[in-house]
């Protein structure tokens, strides 16, 4: 089980940004000039056949909620990549997987979606940040509950940050009028400002204090 991915190195990072799109009417939203949705996709590990990448859903809207019934997130594999499992998530649907014998994958689905689990999702199943049905709140409410995080174990795809193809066209979809995705840009691995990662750091330097 992984619980914090705040101080591992992120060997490649990409990121999508989403905005919402706004009727005739309200074009120009004084309330959130800068809002938007980011979508980081990052590797964390190198597998036999792929890579194990921590997906994360961060809701930059100062004051947009995304409501129940929550995120769905999608994109376009590049190659004939699959998904062995996700943890704290879920494929809406498997896809034609009949090539594979003795493994079955997760989703063999060219242009997979994602959902995120319930709350209340089995112990194993879980991931940090996951299960709030998809609902997320503002960044301005709430920066701890603006996010969203799974674990995601990709095949066939390459295994180094040479051979790697990254995955594109990322789409958002939730509740109301809609989210527009702009294509998906390398961006430096910098460490995402969870809660979570705050605990780390707090309970880390109680564990130094002791050791004097
Ligand atoms: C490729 O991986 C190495 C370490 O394995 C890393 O130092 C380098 O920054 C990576 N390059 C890119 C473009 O991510
Ligand atoms: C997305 O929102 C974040 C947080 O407000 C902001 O720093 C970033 O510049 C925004 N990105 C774009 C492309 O507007």
């Amino acid at each position: 089980m992984e619980f914090d991915n705040g101080g591992k190195l992120k060997l490649v990072t990409l990121a999508a940004i989403c905005f919402m799109i706004l009727s005739q009417a309200d074009a120009f939203d004084p309330l959130d000039p800068t809002g938007n949705v980011t979508i980081r996709w990052d590797i964390m590990s190198w597998t036999s056949d792929g890579y194990m990448a921590t997906v994360t859903v961060l809701n930059f809207q100062q004051y947009r909620t995304i409501m129940n019934p929550g995120w769905t997130i999608g994109w376009t594999w590049a190659k004939k990549e699959i998904i062995w499992a996700v943890m704290g998530a879920q494929a809406t649907e498997q896809g034609d997987c009949s090539k594979f014998k003795l493994k079955i994958p997760h989703s063999c689905k060219r242009n997979p979606q994602v959902v995120d689990l319930m709350p209340g999702a089995p112990f194993n199943m879980q991931y940090n940040n996951c299960c709030k049905g998809g609902v997320l709140t503002s960044w301005g409410q709430d920066p701890a509950g603006a996010v969203s995080a799974f674990q995601i174990g990709v095949g066939l795809s390459g295994t180094s940050n040479k051979t790697v193809k990254l995955p594109k066209n990322f789409k958002l979809l939730g509740p109301g009028p809609g989210y527009s995705c702009g294509p998906a840009k390398l961006v430096p691995a910098t460490v995402i400002p969870t809660d979570d990662h705050r605990r780390k750091a707090q309970a880390l330097s109680m564990k130094y204090t002791n050791s004097h």
